[in-house]
This record gives structure tokens, sequence and C-alpha cells, in this order.
């Protein structure tokens, strides 16, 4: 007897009318008509199961906290810092959790089960490494956090960075991160990348860097991060995230760049909700859409996903924590419209932000863990499209939050007509 099966899905990768047997928190067996029994039955009536949604680059320590002490005015990313920093003197770890705790589960509801959220360690008191690793303990049966310590005043600009950094990670933060586009020079912003890989080194983790957030096309800390991957063996354990002035940048000198990229195995992260909002700020006409590039770098088989950044905070004031919103607005910022670019556009925050989080277990097949999503939509592209309602949202096999089916009436001539979105016109490929 198993736990439960699910009856008549179609998969992310256009397999159609699938079921899904769970036994003991895995996937026991998948496959067309399943001969067994379960405790619990779903009936998937064709729509999308799909391995859930991840957010490789969060910032959960600031998210939900829009308008405190005050709103961005200029709506940039030097105003967002600047209120960051008004607000961190009255930060308490019991208003963090609470926002977090808020933020959590507006991602479950969504079908959003791995944040890899960036803490802020510029704050010698820690308390948004307390509040988060404090939320990861108490929120692990239901969405896994990977923390990252995020010296947002800079590592070697911020004097107390590297003692924050060590006690952080010797409470249990799980990532080390850095900013070297923020430090003071060049070359000390290099200098940051070095310290910070050997670091990481030493102590056995994970590195994810803001890397070249800026539209200077002359910010090349990408390079030196996969130089530092390359030299010190950190091969797959690197992440890059945003390097925006990758828009910008000579395309003779990227074409030396991704390569290099690609033999060290980093894996990039792009923003593109908050990319195309803060980026090209300084430009008149034409405005630089300021995202990296992701065609590009797909194409040299290098590793890229995307994450939501902010939520509700002095940096973005929009955001639900939807990571199909963030994969529309990567495909049009992209211009990934093709058939297999839209694709990668919902790989981009599934199976190729896991590989960023290097999540075990992770995807829809036989031995992995039972943890998936059943969309209101027939296919991955149609989800893309929809922005559809997640019905059920699975962890370790068990149903962990619902929704209802979407319902629309019009009122036509005094009669009431329900109308559907869906058109299911990609199914065929
Ligand atoms: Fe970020």
């Amino acid at each position: 007897m198993h736990d439960l099966l699910i009856k008549n899905v179609n998969l992310a990768n256009g397999e159609q009318q699938v079921d899904i047997a769970i036994l003991d928190g895995k996937i026991a067996a998948l496959g067309k008509h399943l001969n067994i029994k379960a405790a619990i039955y779903i009936e998937g009536h064709g729509q999308l199961a799909s391995a859930p949604f991840v957010d490789s680059h969060f910032h959960m320590d600031s998210a939900l906290s829009l308008g405190q002490p005050r709103l961005n005015q200029s709506g940039t990313l030097l105003e967002g810092i600047a209120l960051w920093g008004e607000l961190k003197p009255s930060l308490t770890v019991d208003c963090i959790k609470k926002r977090a705790l808020e933020l959590c589960q507006w991602s479950i509801a969504r079908g959003t089960l791995a944040i890899r959220s960036h803490v802020d360690i510029s704050d010698d008191r820690l308390l948004a490494v307390e509040a988060l690793l404090e939320v990861k303990e108490e929120m692990k049966d239901y969405i896994e956090l990977q923390l990252v310590a995020f010296p947002q005043d800079g590592f070697l600009r911020y004097k107390n960075s590297r003692q924050n950094l060590h006690r952080a990670l010797d409470k249990g933060v799980d990532v080390v991160g850095g900013i070297p586009h923020f430090e003071r020079t060049m070359a000390a912003g290099a200098e940051s990348i070095r310290q910070l890989c050997e670091i990481a080194s030493a102590r056995g983790l994970l590195v994810d860097m803001h890397c070249d957030e800026s539209d200077d096309p002359m910010s090349r800390h990408i390079e030196t991060l996969a130089y530092e991957t390359q030299r010190q063996g950190l091969h797959g354990r690197v992440t890059g995230s945003h390097l925006t002035s990758m828009h910008s940048m000579d395309n003779y000198y990227v074409s030396k760049l991704l390569p290099l990229i690609k033999e060290a195995q980093v894996h990039v992260v792009a923003n593109p909700l908050i990319n195309i909002t803060l980026q090209g700020r300084s430009d008149t006409y034409p405005k630089r859409r300021g995202m990296t590039r992701v065609p590009e770098m797909l194409d040299q088989g290098i590793n890229v996903a995307f994450g939501h950044d902010c939520v509700m905070d002095p940096w973005y004031s929009f955001g639900t924590h939807d990571m199909l919103d963030v994969a529309h607005m990567g495909l049009h910022v992209a211009q990934m419209t093709g058939l297999q670019q839209m694709q990668q556009a919902y790989q981009a925050v599934t199976d190729n932000a896991a590989k960023v989080m290097q999540l075990e277990n992770y995807g829809l097949e036989v031995g992995c863990n039972a943890d998936l999503v059943i969309l209101e939509a027939t296919s991955a592209v149609e989800a893309l499209q929809l922005r559809p309602e997640r019905l059920y949202v699975i962890k370790s096999g068990k149903v962990i939050a619902q929704t209802a089916p979407r319902e629309c009436y019009l009122n036509l001539q005094g009669v009431k007509t329900p109308i559907s979105f869906s058109k299911n016109l990609f199914r065929e490929s």
C-alpha cells in the first residue's frame, strides 16, 4: 500500500497522462496506468505536475519591510541600500522572523519549496542571522532554506565583516557571500574574492557572490571569480549572482569570458525583476535592459537560474514571491520566446536553481524526494502563460498547501457564462 497516488498528470518535460506513486516521502513509481493501491488518491485531470519551484537568490531579512522607515523615493539601488541602512538600527529578531515566516507561507502556497537567502552580516548584532536560522529550523519540514553570509557593506570596506562572516558561519550559515563591486577599488574587489573563496575552501562551503551588479562594462569581477574558482579547485561550488555588467561588456571580451565561466563550472543567477528595474538608470535613450546574457550562457552550457531577489522591500515595491512571475519576466527581458527557450525559462526556476543550491534528490524521478506541485495548467509553457493556481503543493508526500481552481464567469445578457483562459496550444509540441 502506497501513501499517495497521483493519477493522470502531465510533466514539465512533455510526458502526458503519467501516474506518480509515493511511499515514505519518496517517489516510488512513475509511469502510465500504474496499478497500485494507495491510502490517498489525487486525480490530476491532465494538469501539470512539476518538481517544486526553487528560488536560488533571495533576501529574506528585508522581505515585506516595504515602507519601513519610509518609501524609496527615487526607486534606485543606491537609495535602497541607504534605506536599508536607516532601517537596520530598529530591527529586532522578532520583527525579522515575523516577516520571514509570512514570506515562507507565501512561497509554499505558490509551490516554492527551497530558497537560498542572502543574510546581511554587516550589522554587528547579527540579528538577521539569528532570526533566519530560527526560521530555517522552524520551517524545515515545509521549505528548505539555505543561508548566505552576505557582507552588504563590503567584505574589506566594512571593518567588522571578516569577524562577522566567521561568526555567522560558526552559527550555521551555509554559504560564503560577497559583493566585490561594492569594495573601494577594483583591486580590493578582486582581493575580497580571493579571500572569500579561501575561507569557503578551508571550511568546505559553497560560495555565492553578488557580482558586478552594475552597468559598468569594466566591472569584471566575474572573471576573477571564475579564476579563483578554478585556481582553488572549487569547480561547481561557486555562483555568480546578477552579473549585470556583462550586459554592457564588449562582445569580444565576453567571447573570452564565457568559456572561463564554463571551465570553472560557475553557476549564474540572474534576477530579472530587479535587474530590469534597477539597471540602466543613468541611461537616457537607448536605455539598457541590464540583465546578464542568459541565452548566450545557456548556449555555452553554463547553468543559469532566475532568482526573485526582493519582495516588497527597500529595493522593490512589488512581488508576491511567485517564481512563475520571475520566469515570465526573465524570458521577456532576455527575449527567450523560442519554444525551447520558454522551457529553459521554466527550468531556470526549477532544475537549474536546484543545481545552484546543490539540492539532493530533487526532481520528478523514481527515488527523488516526493516534493512537487500540481498546477492548473497542462504544460510548463502554459504555466508561464497563465501563471495559474497551484492546486496542490506536496512536501515529502504530504499535501501542505491547496488552492481552489480559478473560476471566472461573465454575465452576458443576463446569462452566467464560465470562461477558461487555457488554450493549451503547445501540448502537441
Ligand atoms: Fe541580491
